[in-house]
């Protein structure tokens, strides 16, 4: 059939109903039937019309006919907790708009060992307040070097090293009943070579080479590869491998043992549906799009981004709210913020990592001025109000920077420069400089290298302690508590990375581990040790300061609703070295946040503040302490610090 014949498939009421149908229902009892009945109704024309532009080559119907098969056959398998949790995330404020949340991402492993470990663990994360916990891939991986478990080889089956499948659905139904949101990460750009599909492929089965990009020749790669940006050019060069068990050029973005999903190919949606809606299955309350900027291709473009990819997404998406609706997405779209913002919306990505947010703060501790971030959040933080960013300092990855030129152009920084300033500032050990990070992809024939450290060492307090110089130490901690205060009051939820609650430095350990050594971004996820965590419950220890600071700026969140859904105002201060944002919330609540990025003391005068920015003798949060100011009083902050207004 051509291409023309299907390019007519509207939507047409009468022909979605006789797929729908046509469907099994037996499976099902009458309510539940029911229920999904209408949920198909009200999502069919989107899910009709968004399949006719993304594969007009297709038959919409034979592809519907199999999603929703597939739907109807996970829904029947949803736990009635899972149902009943549907129903109440379709009635009730969303959760994760609300001030308690507090997140943390950990892998099970260093964490806890494995997940009867995390059980455990439930206490020291109610402890600290965390409510919504990022489990690093937990699922099975080549043994060895599988990119931190980035490499998946079946989505439905647990590391055995960390325990299974029931073990985890037991697990996040005992952190959802202390309050604990579960992020599971769901990674379908690509899968691992020894994913039972790869291995069919790998086998000579067409059907399955059509779930990857397989090449015969570099015809193909050599026509995109130019166009492509290089994601770990210190494994290899360009965005293609060849395996020559196969005699074979594969599509790789990532990893060589990593094989992009070609989604082109409509099975490939359907069955990536199947193992999705499996992962909802589980009980989890978030599934993390790992690396969705890169699923779909087109020739003479970067592959980044398409419009294909977020009608994908928000495909996807209707597939969740039928068949798992209390079930949210997390985008991980590490690149421009233009890019990213696209991806947020009720109907795409609830929530999404703020990577903007994340290099700003790294930008301003580097220069101690605040004009780049100003300028930049001014007019990218505002969202959707129903969608919350997630931010967050440090992550298991390195800190990549992605930044506008147009806004660095406004505030006269040479965007290139000022990339190269960041790496060499973060990671030149010679130098005076604070920071101890570690350069990711360490070859001068690599444009732009990422930078990887823990929160800790990236402010100082390694080499401080090295030198053994309290103020310094003091300084660093300063610094850990000033990028606390910021994800913790900006608007979003906060994401603190494992171990960055308690101060933990650079783990070098890796470099002596042959399948870790090339990956400086194991660097920063350090194993939790018991030691690390009496550490920072002694009294007087840097670690200790670290984490009742944090502890208490939470315990502030946690009280104050204005932390929770309102809105975010960058101010200007008129000082350079001053970070500062209102938020006001449908009670009229006011908060106003300033955070002085320079290792001096700075103040500003009120009268410089716009007269819309409300402050009527607050209080300040973090010291409790009333503030008397009028319009002519000058505040005055020392280094690094915060104050946290409200009137
Ligand atoms: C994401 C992960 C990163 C991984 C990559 C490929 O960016 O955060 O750790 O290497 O995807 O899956």
């Amino acid at each position: 059939m051509s291409i023309n014949q299907f390019e007519q498939q509207h939507f047409e009421q009468q022909r979605f109903d006789q797929l729908v149908a046509k469907l099994d229902w037996s499976i099902l009892s009458g309510d539940a039937a029911l229920q999904l009945q209408d949920r198909m109704a009200q999502e069919g024309a989107s899910l009709w019309n968004l399949l006719c532009d993304i594969y007009p080559a297709h038959s919409v119907e034979n592809i519907l006919a199999d999603l929703l098969s597939k739907l109807l056959f996970s829904f029947s398998q949803r736990a009635e907790r899972l149902k009943q949790k549907d129903n109440t995330l379709l009635t009730t404020d969303p959760w994760y708009l609300d001030h308690s949340q507090v997140g943390m991402a950990c892998y099970v492993d260093r964490f806890a060992t494995d997940l009867s470990g995390l059980k455990l663990k439930i206490p020291y994360l109610k402890q600290l307040g965390i409510t919504f916990l990022h489990l690093l891939p937990l699922y099975e991986s080549p043994a060895g070097d599988n990119d931190g478990g980035y490499a998946v080889s079946n989505y439905r089956k647990v590391n055995p090293i960390l325990g299974d499948m029931q073990q985890l659905r037991e697990l996040i139904e005992e952190c959802n009943q202390n309050g604990i949101h579960i992020v599971l990460d769901f990674i379908f750009n690509h899968t691992s070579d020894q994913h039972r599909w790869a291995q069919k492929a790998i086998a000579g089965d067409l059907k399955y080479q059509d779930f990857y990009f397989l090449f015969d020749d570099r015809k193909v790669p050599d026509q995109f590869d130019p166009y492509l940006r290089e994601i770990f050019p210190h494994v290899r060069r360009g965005s293609f491998s060849y395996r020559s068990d196969i005699k074979k050029w594969i599509w790789t973005t990532f990893n060589n043992y990593q094989w992009d999903l070609n989604y082109a190919n409509p099975e490939v949606l359907c069955s990536v549906v199947d193992e999705m809606l499996f992962l909802a299955n589980t009980g989890c309350d978030v599934l993390r799009l790992d690396a969705l900027s890169f699923i779909w291709k087109d020739i003479n473009t970067n592959c980044e981004s398409r419009p294909n990819a977020y009608k994908l997404i928000a495909l996807l998406n209707i597939c969740l709210r039928i068949a798992a609706p209390s079930v949210l997405f997390k985008s991980e779209a590490i690149v421009h913020p233009d890019d990213v913002a696209k991806y947020i919306a009720p109907t795409r990505c609830q929530l999404s990592y703020n990577p903007l947010l994340m290099g700003l703060l790294w930008s301003s501790l580097a220069t101690q001025d605040t004009d780049f971030i100003n300028q930049s959040l001014q007019h990218r933080f505002a969202i959707d109000e129903n969608c919350a960013w997630v931010n967050y300092i440090r992550c298991h990855d390195d800190i990549g920077w992605f930044f506008d030129d147009d806004d660095a152009k406004t505030v006269n920084l040479d965007l290139d420069k000022h990339l190269s300033c960041l790496n060499q500032f973060y990671t030149q050990k010679s130098t005076n400089n604070f920071p101890s990070g570690v350069t990711f992809q360490n070859d001068p024939s690599i444009d732009h290298q990422g930078v990887c450290g823990s929160l800790a060492s990236l402010c100082g307090l390694e080499k401080a302690i090295t030198n053994n110089d309290q103020s310094a130490i003091n300084l660093s901690i300063k610094r850990v508590n000033l990028l606390h205060s910021i994800i913790l009051s900006i608007g979003g939820i906060p994401l603190i990375y494992s171990g960055d609650e308690l101060a933990l430095l650079n783990d070098y350990q890796y470099l002596e581990d042959s399948t870790q050594s090339h990956d400086a971004r194991w660097v920063n996820r350090p194993k939790i040790t018991s030691q690390a965590i009496d550490l920072a419950q002694k009294s007087g220890t840097p670690q200790s300061q670290v984490y009742q600071a944090l502890a208490n700026m939470i315990s502030l969140r946690k009280n104050n609703p204005i932390f929770g859904n309102a809105k975010t105002q960058i101010v200007n201060t008129g000082n350079n070295h001053l970070f500062a944002y209102q938020r006001v919330n449908k009670n009229g609540n006011t908060l106003l946040a300033i955070c002085n990025f320079s290792d001096l003391p700075q103040s500003f005068g009120l009268d410089k503040l716009d007269p819309s920015i409300h402050l009527d003798n607050p209080l300040e949060l973090i010291t409790n302490r009333k503030i008397k100011v009028s319009q002519d009083s000058i505040l005055s902050l020392s280094s690094y610090q915060v104050m946290w207004l409200l009137s």
